[in-house]
């Protein structure tokens, strides 16, 4: 019987602009992702029946409902329906390493997890692009998982222009396990702060040439890892640091800390910070867990990577 276990990686947000209203009730955003490794382990075999199981290790993603795993293999039941019943539906294990609402598109992830896999399990053929238009439809990072990987994301974020990435970058992950963050939340709070200063929509391709031709782009091209950490930028630090005063205390602690540069990813409330080395990096974790002294909050060691969603057998 073939079945695949997948490896899916988080990723950070190095840049997260919000340029302005999009007709479609999202927000026009220039982001640079970055791909990290730290990720789920995702299996997938056939079932033996029609029907799609999920099984996975944290409680909270049991609910077939809001599990994004669950809805990809769904979605690509409905489209591929003939496929689902020859190949007897598909079991799905899914192992959570990756922190869930932690900014770091761990549920992205699985259902770009979920994609690959089922185009192997059922032999679609379907190439990374038409892979990346399906993930666009299950949420606005999933393209990116996909592929991962350094990418420049415009439109909803499902717009990807994949750069040369800097593979040497060591990352230190700080998240406070009781506390999660609604990216709708975040991302409606900040319209209603700061929607008055949002750009046109005539005005957005400017923005993104802007960044395009910026620094932090030109940083990683020059694999220059203090510039990369000087020029961190995420728009959502507006709303979601005075809105939870641990997430600001634990910027604080990063900052005081050895690490380049520091910044919270995607709408939070992960902080990261960057190292130039592995050892740099274990020094900056106790660094910051001496800083904080709390027991709910988990620190890991991480490093850039070039690529998402890897397949094996
Ligand atoms: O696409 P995804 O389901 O990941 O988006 C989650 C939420 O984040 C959306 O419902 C929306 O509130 C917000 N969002 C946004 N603009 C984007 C991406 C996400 O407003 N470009």
């Amino acid at each position: 019987m073939k079945q695949y276990s997948l490896l899916a990686p988080a990723k950070i947000n190095l840049y997260l602009e919000i340029v302005g209203d999009r007709s479609d009730g999202f927000h026009e955003l220039v982001m640079i992702l970055q791909s990290i490794d730290l990720a789920d382990r995702v299996e997938i075999k056939p079932a033996g029946r029609q029907t799609i199981h999920l099984h996975c290790n944290h409680s909270h993603l049991s609910d077939p409902q809001t599990n994004l795993a669950y809805r990809a293999a769904a979605f690509m039941r409905d489209r591929y329906l003939d496929q689902f019943n020859h190949h007897g539906g598909v079991d799905i294990t899914l192992e959570k390493n990756i922190p869930i609402a932690a900014g770091l598109a761990g549920g992205s992830a699985d259902a770009a997890a979920v994609l690959v896999g089922l185009n192997s399990l059922w032999e679609l053929g379907l190439t990374q692009p038409e892979l990346q238009d399906l993930a666009a439809e299950l949420g606005s990072d999933v393209p990116f998982c996909v592929a991962g990987g350094t990418a420049i994301a415009t439109g909803r974020g499902e717009q990807l222009d994949f750069i040369r990435g800097y593979s040497g970058m060591w990352v230190v992950l700080g998240k406070h396990k009781s506390l999660e963050v609604s990216t709708p939340w975040a991302y409606t709070t900040y319209r209603h702060q700061f929607g008055k200063t949002y750009k046109e929509p005539e005005e957005f391709s400017d923005q993104v040439k802007r960044v395009e031709s910026g620094e932090l782009v030109e940083a990683i091209a020059k694999e220059n890892s203090n510039a990369i950490a000087q020029h961190l930028h995420n728009d959502l630090e507006e709303v979601v640091l005075p809105a939870y005063p641990e997430v600001a205390k634990l910027r604080e602690a990063f900052k005081q800390s050895n690490a380049l540069g520091t910044m919270m990813s995607g709408s939070g409330p992960t902080v990261f910070g960057l190292c130039e080395s592995q050892k740099q990096a274990q020094t900056v974790k106790k660094q910051v867990a001496e800083q904080m002294a709390d027991p709910d909050l988990q620190l890991w060691v991480t490093s850039f990577v070039s690529q998402g969603i890897a397949v094996g057998t």
